[in-house]
């Protein structure tokens, strides 16, 4: 019986390159892109803006709850995030949200919330979906799982690139560190941590170009569930 679904699973730290390999992966192979660390962003944004504490458990299932969060691709197949129907997609990257975002991505009812929305677009849609528990935790039956991993340096120096690129302030040692405290936390969690499932592929991007990582994901999509 082959009851796996149809949804590329990519997990890993942050700075592998996911996000960036998980977009144009999608692309290579005509599914769509879910970003779903832009969502716990979002849920983060609505609890940085009603003024309550990210580590308090009931007011953030209060605040976020009822919250309305959207995520889609927008006309260059970047990542489009509204909030309560307003495009936040710039301020759900600024370093408030990425300092918040572990502690509010730790309760069970954000995380509850979320997953059932990551799942809904699974049925509509072919998917690679991005994460850090989408291929132990929102789809144990992708079709194909891929871990990403490199080393702290490596991923550092990645975001920092990113930062610089889009205009924003950064310092390298102060994102390695940000780095560093942000995999403590998603990997000692207790609900959800980050960590590759049995099944999955693990690759260390460290040494590889973009083009290497995509190559071997595409070979392995096309191994796997064949080219459409
Ligand atoms: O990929 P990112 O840096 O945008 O993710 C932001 C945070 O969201 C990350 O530190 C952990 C959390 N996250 C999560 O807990 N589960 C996911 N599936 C995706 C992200």
């Amino acid at each position: 019986v082959n009851d796996s679904v149809d949804v590329i699973a990519i997990d890993g730290p942050a700075g592998t390159g996911k996000s960036t390999v998980a977009g144009l992966l999608a692309e290579r192979v005509g599914a769509h892109y879910l970003d779903t660390g832009a969502m716990y962003r979002a849920a983060t944004l609505a609890v940085l803006r009603a003024g309550v504490d990210p580590a308090d458990a009931t007011a953030v299932g209060q605040v976020v709850g009822p919250r309305q969060i959207r995520v889609m691709a927008g006309s260059t197949g970047e990542t489009v995030v509204y909030l309560d129907g307003a495009d936040v997609s710039r301020e759900i990257r600024t370093d408030a949200v990425t300092g918040a975002v572990s502690a509010v991505s730790a309760h069970p009812a954000v995380r509850d919330k979320l997953v059932a929305l990551q799942r809904s677009h699974a049925e509509s849609e072919f998917l690679v979906v991005e994460g850090r528990d989408i291929g132990t935790v929102v789809f144990p039956n992708a079709a194909v799982k891929v871990f990403l991993t490199a080393t702290p340096q490596a991923r550092a120096q990645r975001r920092h690139l990113q930062n610089l690129e889009a205009g924003r302030d950064s310092d390298l040692s102060a994102v390695l560190e940000s780095v560093n405290r942000r995999d403590h936390l998603d990997s000692t969690r207790a609900v959800s941590p980050l960590r590759a499932a049995d099944d999955a592929v693990q690759i260390d991007t460290s040494d590889l170009t973009l083009d290497e990582v995509l190559d071997r994901l595409t070979e392995l999509v096309g191994e796997r569930i064949g080219v459409r």
